[in-house]
């Protein structure tokens, strides 16, 4: 779908459709109410009429003139006022089902016109390239046959006053790049665990860099055991398919700015090792590696948007297997930082890979590191499927992450840290277990990685819960691409 902004009049509009907002009370926005005189009141007709319900994203369509508007899709905004985040989307949303059905190959939306609870008429705009994007997205690359239909409109524009048509355009760009990056990951969470390997990662990565003037590195086993990353060697040990550590540098700020590190958790599938998982939904495990997908996505996004800032992302691969030479519950392993880890369950990896990658990002020097990880069934079940878990001891970078979530919809809730609940770890056998036991499965998870972060910032977003939807519509999300895109532009300084 191509995106453009457009500054006619609404009286003198072209267009296969325009898909105009009814507010609150029925009533027309300012470009509404001109696009009604230039059709002699037909829209004010078709409200007086009351055949619009008032659920926001409900449609009308009526017919225009073929020189002007061909068809006006009429979208109801819903009763509040003003018009709520979720009545916006919504209508969104409906006017898009709605134009899928149409024969038109382009419209044009009068719906950022709408003004929507404590959010900017940019957010307006984002907001509707994001769904446009989303709605769009299909994943076919397995199949032989493509089902899917080219997606309807081709082209969809935004009106905009003139004077504000430069600040439109670059909004417009920018929620494009997002999108992108959003598509990158669901794309690389959707293929399967005998395709997205580690060293498939790897390849990602490297035509990523080339696409983007990225700066990239590519640590194998020879390497990660010459740096005695011995947690994530003892992960990668039980598969055929040997481990990768992927480095990937954007550097859009001054040379001398402490980069903001972003590290995904990359387990291209996990079986759960010797401490193998029951059959049911294992196959959801080929999205083990989402973490890892929001690293590649948001750099994408990044380096499209060109923002002025540096990022690194590091992602530590493997696949979790129960081979011949894997890890057995008991094995003691030396991490890279010189703690030992008793591994007590086997399908508790993510920290282990996680915990060298951590150790290792100490290089750069970062002003805050990230982690994003599918990290812990227990994040599900304390969340479910809304907000992604975040952890951090630092409030500052805390609350920045929050920010960041509701203004791109890609919501995190924060979870405690506190020290008390790094008693459950301790091991007669060495500095650490792994698990800590059923209670708070997901703090306990986020506090054996708080173990290895004493040198930096840091968060954690535990996105076991918001990464993939199960069930009739099972697919990737793409989150927390929007999350970690919006955390970095806000810290780049341009929202
Ligand atoms: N990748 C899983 C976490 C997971 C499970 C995410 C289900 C989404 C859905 C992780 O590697 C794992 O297996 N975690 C264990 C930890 C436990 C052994 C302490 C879990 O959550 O059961
Ligand atoms: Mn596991
Ligand atoms: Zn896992």
């Amino acid at each position: 779908m191509q995106f453009s902004i457009k500054t006619s009049t609404a009286e003198s509009l072209k267009t296969a459709c325009a898909v105009v907002p009814v507010l609150p009370g029925r009533k027309l926005g300012p470009a509404g109410a001109a696009l009604d005189q230039a059709l002699s009141g037909a829209l004010g007709t078709a409200l007086a009429h009351g055949d619009l319900p008032a659920k926001a994203g409900s449609t009308l369509l009526l017919y225009g003139e073929a020189r002007r508007a061909a068809r006006v899709l009429l979208v109801s905004m819903g009763e509040e006022s003003p018009v709520s985040e979720k009545s916006f989307g919504e209508a969104v949303r409906g006017a898009l089902r709605h134009l899928g059905t149409l024969s038109g190959a382009d419209a044009v939306s009068l719906l950022q016109e709408a003004e929507v609870d404590g959010r900017s008429f940019a957010w307006r705009l984002r907001a509707q390239v994001g769904a446009a994007r989303e709605a769009a997205y299909r994943f076919e690359r397995m199949k032989s046959k493509k089902e899917a239909q080219p997606v309807k409109p081709e082209r969809l524009a935004f009106l905009v006053e003139r004077a504000g048509a430069a600040d439109a355009q670059r909004e417009v760009g920018e929620a494009v790049a997002l999108a992108n990056g959003v598509d990158l990951a669901k794309d690389l969470g959707n293929l399967p665990g005998n395709v997205c390997t580690p060293a498939y990662l790897a390849d990602e990565a490297r035509k990523l860099a080339r696409e983007h003037k990225l700066k990239v590195q590519v640590l194998e086993r020879r390497q990660m055991e010459a740096l005695r990353m011995g947690a994530l060697l003892a992960v990668a040990q039980g598969s055929e398919q040997p481990p990768r550590l992927i480095v990937l540098q954007y550097r859009g700020g001054p040379a001398k700015q402490a980069p903001v590190v972003l590290v995904g958790k990359g387990i291209t599938f996990d079986t759960g090792g010797i401490s193998l998982k029951p059959p049911a939904e294992m196959d959801e495990m080929k999205y083990d590696m989402c973490g890892a997908a929001s690293v590649l996505g948001t750099l994408r996004a990044v380096a499209e948007m060109k923002l002025p800032i540096n990022v690194v992302g590091v992602i530590p691969s493997a696949e979790n297997m129960p081979g011949g030479g894997a890890t057995r519950p008991g094995d003691v392993v030396t991490s890279m930082s010189g703690q030992t880890i008793e591994i007590l369950n086997t399908d508790a990896e993510g920290r282990l890979i996680l915990c060298d990658a951590l150790s290792y990002v100490e290089r750069f020097k970062p002003a805050a590191v990230i982690d994003i990880a599918t990290l812990t069934g227990a994040c599900v079940i304390a969340l479910g499927h809304h907000n992604s878990g975040m952890f951090s001891p630092n409030d500052t970078l805390a609350d920045e992450l929050l920010a960041a979530g509701r203004e791109s919809g890609d919501r995190c809730w924060r979870m405690p840290l506190d020290e008390e609940y790094q008693e459950q770890l301790k091991s007669p056998f060495a500095d650490v277990g792994n698990v800590g036991g059923r209670a708070a499965g997901a703090v306990t998870a986020a506090c054996f990685l708080a173990r290895f972060t004493k040198a930096y910032d840091w968060a954690h977003l535990d996105i076991a819960g918001t990464a993939w939807r199960s069930g009739n519509a099972k697919g990737a999300s793409g989150r927390p691409v929007p999350l970690l895109t919006g955390f970095l532009a806000a810290r780049a300084g341009s929202r």
